[in-house]
């Protein structure tokens, strides 16, 4: 590896997952994981497997799956490595062992607070038991994996001496990889700077190893202290695809890889990421977890690359240079119009899903292709981003239990809104309900609220368009909250944004309904006794 290499570490699925309402069912994981792989990360953080059966599953998945074979389209020639997060106690590394074992490149990553703040107060334990504890478990994670992480919670609060004493301790137990996070985003880019360069200047044996960051943004700082990091010798940056994750979240992958790519010449280290992916998978990670993405964010936000005063107009006319430090093709923002229409067939329609990271086979092509001609009929031009959206409608991994078969909406100025709809139930019957509402969408959602029979609270209803221009998809993400406490998200996208708004509500009763078929236990991120303790 080259010395200004620096290791993209994702930590979406974990550390992302953990963000309130944002969980994802095991195949959206899946699938979050092979775009990270496409995507070029070196590390993916599969998840926490002592969480639950299902966590330890999917982590499982991912490694059997993802963590074997280089695929097509994946920057580096070798699988990337998959991590289990695991307190420091035996049964947690066992877990994530458990997990990450089947993968060509397993990793095991345990953490153990150093912070006085949380030694005193939530571990209940002096510092050298806290010393004596990290190194018991990081040999005893060593003795069954090569490959070990540690990482001192709270670093960003502890006192740097004993962070020196710690970690060249975890060191010599066989630790590989040293994450300093400040996981409550607390500290200036000066001073975790300067945090790193002191612990590679004063830990023993930290040029053996690899040093590694870990930002929250609890101050809108995560991104620059990753880099503050980084600069200071760090070579492994923990980032989210979005920024998702805890409270305001960590540092955003796609902020951290392209301020590397487009500043190379003051920052002078590189990543093995295949930028122009980034707005792809950031789609993905946005519909997986129903968290939109701000039109004004950085790289990935719809407004990114807009330009809208006339002084920046013009000046993008006579030079791009004048107002863009890199372009939309650069983070696979452009809009490519498919060269397809309703006439194309279904044989060009499948290259071009499998060309964009969707294949899809069977049944799901068939349907995808109907709704790409019908959508084809009503749209002048379908851009890629629609056929994503259709796809990973028929990729959705939540069985459709029940389905839309028929809507119909009055509403105007002058009428009570009133929807009528037709829906079939898993048995393949047809009920129908009318119901009268404040409006076409509250109306449908009376109604198959009245048919389906499921006691949810809608707590977010967010619309979309795919693409611009009057005839696009339109997109909408629900999320609701069950009387379990526990949150579902659903998706739907039609030209028509009632028809939309009724096929994500009932993709997230479908999605409450199928979890309680699969009996699942209560989720780990609700569960304080099964999980990380800061993250609670
Ligand atoms: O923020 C944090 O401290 C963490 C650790 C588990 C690395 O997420
Ligand atoms: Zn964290």
């Amino acid at each position: 590896m080259k010395p200004d290499y620096v290791r993209i570490f994702d930590t979406s699925l974990r550390d992302g997952e953990q963000a309130p309402g944002a969980s994802m069912t095991s195949a959206e994981k899946l699938e979050v994981a092979r775009a990270l792989m496409r995507l070029g990360v070196d590390v993916i953080e599969a998840g926490f497997p002592a969480a639950s059966p299902d966590d330890l599953a999917a982590v499982q998945t991912i490694a059997a799956e993802v963590g074997q074979v280089p695929v097509e389209g994946r920057p580096q020639t070798e699988p990337p490595i998959i991590c289990g997060l695991a307190r420091c106690t035996r049964p947690d590394i066992e877990a994530a062992w458990l997990g990450v074992k089947g993968a060509k490149r397993p990793r095991i990553h345990t953490f153990l607070a150093t912070s006085d703040v949380h030694m005193k107060h939530k571990l209940r334990m002096s510092r050298d038991e806290v010393v004596a504890k990290a190194v018991e478990m990081v040999a005893f994670a060593r003795s069954l994996c090569a490959d070990i992480e540690f990482s001192p919670e709270d670093a960003g609060r502890s006192d740097p001496e004993f962070l020196y004493r710690v970690l060249e301790a975890v060191i010599k137990a066989g630790a590989t990889t040293l994450n300093i996070p400040d996981t409550v985003g607390y500290t200036m880019p000066d001073e975790f700077g300067a945090l790193i360069a002191g612990i590679i200047k004063n830990t023993p044996g930290a040029q053996d190893v690899i040093i590694s960051v870990h930002c929250h943004d609890d101050l809108g700082l995560a991104v620059a202290n990753s880099l503050a990091g980084l600069r200071a010798g760090a070579r492994q940056a923990e980032v989210t695809i979005n920024g998702i994750g805890e409270r305001a979240g960590n540092a955003s992958l796609e902020e951290v890889v392209m301020a590397i790519r487009t500043r190379s010449a003051k920052i002078g280290l590189t990543t093995g990421i295949d930028a122009t992916q980034l707005c792809r998978v950031s789609k993905l990670v946005s519909r997986s977890t129903s968290y939109p993405v701000p039109p004004n964010k950085a790289i990935v936000g719809a407004n990114a690359f807009a330009h809208e005063s006339g002084i920046h107009q013009d000046g993008m006319i006579k030079n791009a240079q004048t107002y863009e430090i890199m372009t939309p093709a650069d983070v696979g923002a452009t809009q490519t119009t498919l060269v397809l229409g309703k006439h194309s067939g279904r044989a060009a329609f499948s290259k071009r899903l499998t060309e964009l990271g969707y294949p899809l086979e069977g049944e799901a092509l068939v349907k995808a292709f109907n709704e790409f001609k019908k959508l084809a009929d009503r749209k002048k031009a379908v851009h890629d981003a629609d056929l994503v959206t259709l796809a990973s409608d028929e990729r959705t991994t939540v069985p459709e239990l029940w389905a839309l078969e028929t809507l119909q909406v009055v509403c105007g100025t002058t009428s009570l809104p009133t929807a009528t709809v037709r829906l079939r139930d898993p048995d393949g019957k047809s009920h129908s309900y009318a119901a009268i509402g404040t409006g076409p969408v509250d109306a449908a959602y009376k109604a198959i609220d009245a048919i389906v029979q499921v006691p949810v609270e809608l707590l977010e209803f967010g619309i979309n368009s795919v693409t611009e221009g009057i005839d696009a998809l339109g997109e909408v993400s629900v999320r609701v909250r069950h009387e379990d406490q526990r949150s579902s998200h659903g998706h739907g996208a039609d030209t028509d944004i009632v028809v939309a708004s009724a096929k994500a509500y009932i993709a997230s009763l479908n999605h409450v309904l199928s979890r309680q078929s699969a009996g699942r236990g209560q989720h780990p991120h609700e569960n304080p006794v099964a999980s990380p303790a800061h993250n609670r």
